[in-house]
């Protein structure tokens, strides 16, 4: 079978980049020149994704218009004859098929993917964090669908984290596979470093059996009184296979001020219309 959906959930409140996020979502921030939301529609369209399911909430309305048709933006970039620019706006309201489902409440990835049950339906589906940019020459989904059409069931991108990270994510218990994968043989939330089962953490892509929605629903609250979708993963399991793959890639974390000033300069520096001068600037502030 192939996924041909992706879940793009995007209904946090963004509460740690306040101020900037109190008119505006947070998806919607610039990293560089694009909001950070498009990086991880682009690598799913660029795996070969053909429809979208974005879960957003109040006040996310930028996000729709962004990947809309703008017919008086087009008009005035061709009437100032700003051909490149006029092509990019284009190619960003045909990047794929997508719609939109609101999540009333906060509570928890896990209740956010269930949100998109019915736009899912009975198939399985990617899932991505646009917190998490990853970046490689072959894109971190398209690697996992590799890995995913040989073995089935679900499957998490894992990363390894330093043992006092442990608290910011989902730790698996692994069995090596060989190469970059994993079998699960069990999933935690955010454990203290000392309970932490391994040091592979769950980075933001995964590819869902749509089992995981009964799981979900019979999935108690957890972790900060919120349905957590590693919980729903680990009740999964008996049930069907949850395998993780550790993919190829530099993954920056821009769910934090800091960490979207990192990936903004690391990506900036790779830029052919940016890297020199950016670093010529960056070495004369350490003078
Ligand atoms: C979520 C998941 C966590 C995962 C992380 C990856 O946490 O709950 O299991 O490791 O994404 O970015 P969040 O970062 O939204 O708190």
């Amino acid at each position: 079978m192939k996924v041909r959906k992706a879940v793009v959930t995007a209904a946090g409140w963004g509460t740690r980049f306040l101020p900037a996020t109190k008119a505006q979502p947070k998806e919607m921030l610039p990293l560089i020149d694009k909001p950070v939301i498009q990086y991880v529609i682009e690598e799913a369209v660029a795996s070969g994704i053909t429809q979208i399911i974005i879960v957003t909430a109040l006040g996310k309305r930028a996000i729709e218009d962004h990947f809309d048709r703008s017919a008086e933006l087009e008009q005035a970039l061709r009437a100032k004859g700003e051909a490149k620019r006029l092509a990019e706006v284009q190619r960003l309201s045909n990047l794929a098929d997508i719609s939109y489902i609101r999540q009333k409440e906060q509570l928890g990835l896990g209740h956010a993917v269930l949100t998109a049950k019915y736009l899912v339906g009975d198939e399985p589906f990617a899932l991505l964090l646009p917190d998490d940019v990853i970046v490689h020459t072959t894109p971190c989904l398209k690697q996992m669908l590799r890995a995913w059409e040989r073995l089935g069931g679900s499957l998490v991108a894992v990363q390894k984290v330093r043992r006092e990270e442990a608290p910011a994510y989902g730790i698996i218990r692994p069995r090596p596979l060989g190469g970059r994968l994993y079998g699960v043989e069990g999933l935690v939330e955010k454990p203290s470093p000392q309970e932490a089962p391994s040091n592979l953490g769950i980075v933001g892509r995964y590819i869902l059996s749509p089992s995981i929605f009964a799981a979900l629903e019979a999935t108690p609250r957890g972790r900060g009184g919120e349905l957590q979708l590693t919980d729903g993963l680990e009740r999964l399991r008996p049930q069907e296979p949850v395998f993780a793959y550790e993919f190829l890639g530099k993954r920056h974390d821009t769910g934090t001020p800091l960490g979207l000033l990192k990936a903004a300069v690391a990506l900036a520096l790779a830029r052919e219309d940016l890297g020199a001068e950016l670093q010529e600037y960056l070495r004369g502030l350490k003078l």
